[in-house]
């Protein structure tokens, strides 16, 4: 049955692609724009007018590494102005003494920082950055002075799967509210990486326990969300709560995109904020209409219960594994290429495992960590 378009909730900002630390699991397309296919202050500040116009309430602030715009204050201060909720998502390397309190002042809502791992040598390793772990620590400290609620989102791969317990003992001693465990998607550079960075089935079991338990126990304490791992999983995960359903993603040239995959589906075209409006790109664009709703799918998602619980899965996961974005999310067990998955597993543990394409902007390089 065709469902009616409503307005969009959430937006992700990717403001630029520029990154002090070079995370192999990065979900960043692998063809990185450079500074200058950024679009300039005036054209976010009128997107983002746009974007409150049409009913966004939240707006996720994110790249790359977003602090690297020196005009984040102002793109903050007018999505305040307009009641916008935002959250900086941030590396926290590299953030300059009373940046965060500035932020603060402009009327930023909350900070999500990012750890490689829960110690440094591992948080080192993964972003390929000297020192980062202790710039984070500082930061985290700096978003808690400022008085800004702090989320933990920890990126869980094989090199730190081992590490959950100790997230949940850093998240609380740097007074985090929340603790993301988040098992890494492969798309982008994590998709590049999947060999080095697919976890065993032990590590996988272990760390569900470990997580269901801390859940219990620190109930009221440290609110912990837990992105499983497709590949390891039954059923897929509504991703990004279904295509182009209530939240869409705007990167750093002003492309409009109903996921940070999408441009992984070779027929889909996107438009660009100012070629545009926002409006007809949420309700006319050719892209967002491919996938929405539940018309598009064909069996086993047409006749099945959960089609509006999960939208059918992840269309880029569809495209990168069966081939084609309109396929059923192979994570789901009821897809004919479900064993696919539990092949790439076998395939990941039979590879090369010390070997990392670090991002960056240009041609990946493979290198020995
Ligand atoms: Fe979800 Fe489709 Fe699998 Fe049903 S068949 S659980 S709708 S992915
Ligand atoms: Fe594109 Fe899941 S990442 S739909």
């Amino acid at each position: 049955m065709t469902q009616a378009i409503l307005p969009p909730i959430g937006m992700l900002a990717e403001l630029t692609h520029r990154c002090p630390l070079q995370c192999a699991y990065c979900s960043n397309p692998v063809e990185l724009l450079k500074a200058n296919r950024e679009m300039a202050t005036e054209a976010w500040l009128a997107l983002f007018d746009q974007a409150a116009d049409l009913g966004v309430l939240q707006i996720h602030l994110s790249g790359g590494e977003p602090t690297l715009r020196p005009d984040l204050e102002v793109l903050v201060q007018r999505l305040a102005s307009r009641g916008v909720y935002t959250n900086l998502i941030t590396a926290g390397v590299g953030i300059a003494e009373g940046r965060m309190e500035a932020l603060a002042q402009a009327g930023l809502d909350h900070v999500q920082v990012s750890f490689q791992g829960a110690f440094a040598p591992t948080t080192e390793k993964i972003g390929n950055h000297r020192g980062a772990h202790e710039k984070k620590m500082e930061t985290a400290r700096q978003v808690r002075a400022a008085g800004l609620p702090l989320t933990i989102n920890a990126p869980i791969h094989r090199h730190n799967i081992e590490e959950v317990p100790a997230f949940i003992d850093l998240a609380l001693a740097l007074d985090a509210e929340r603790l993301e465990i988040a098992n890494v998607q492969y798309a982008g550079w994590a998709l590049l990486n999947r060999n080095a960075l697919m976890p065993d089935r032990a590590s996988v079991e272990r760390q569900v326990e470990t997580v269901r338990k801390a859940q219990e126990d620190l109930y009221g304490v440290l609110a912990i969300d837990f992105v499983t791992p497709d590949y390891f999983a039954m059923y897929p995960k509504p991703c990004m709560g279904g295509w182009a359903r209530d939240a869409f993603v705007v990167a750093p040239d002003g492309s409009v995109l109903p996921c940070h995959a999408a441009g992984t589906i070779p027929d889909l075209v996107f438009d660009r904020f100012g070629d545009k409006s926002l409006a007809e790109i949420w309700l006319q664009s050719k892209a967002f209409n491919a996938f929405r709703g539940t018309d598009w799918m064909s069996e086993p998602c047409r006749s099945c219960e959960r089609q509006e619980i999960d939208w059918g899965g992840c269309r880029c996961q569809a495209m990168a594994i069966a081939g084609s974005a309109a396929e059923t999310d192979p994570a789901c067990a009821k897809s004919p290429l479900h064993a696919r998955m539990a092949a790439l597993i076998d395939e990941a543990m039979a590879a090369d495992r010390e070997e990392f394409r670090y991002r960056r902007i240009g041609s990946p390089v493979l290198e020995r960590q």
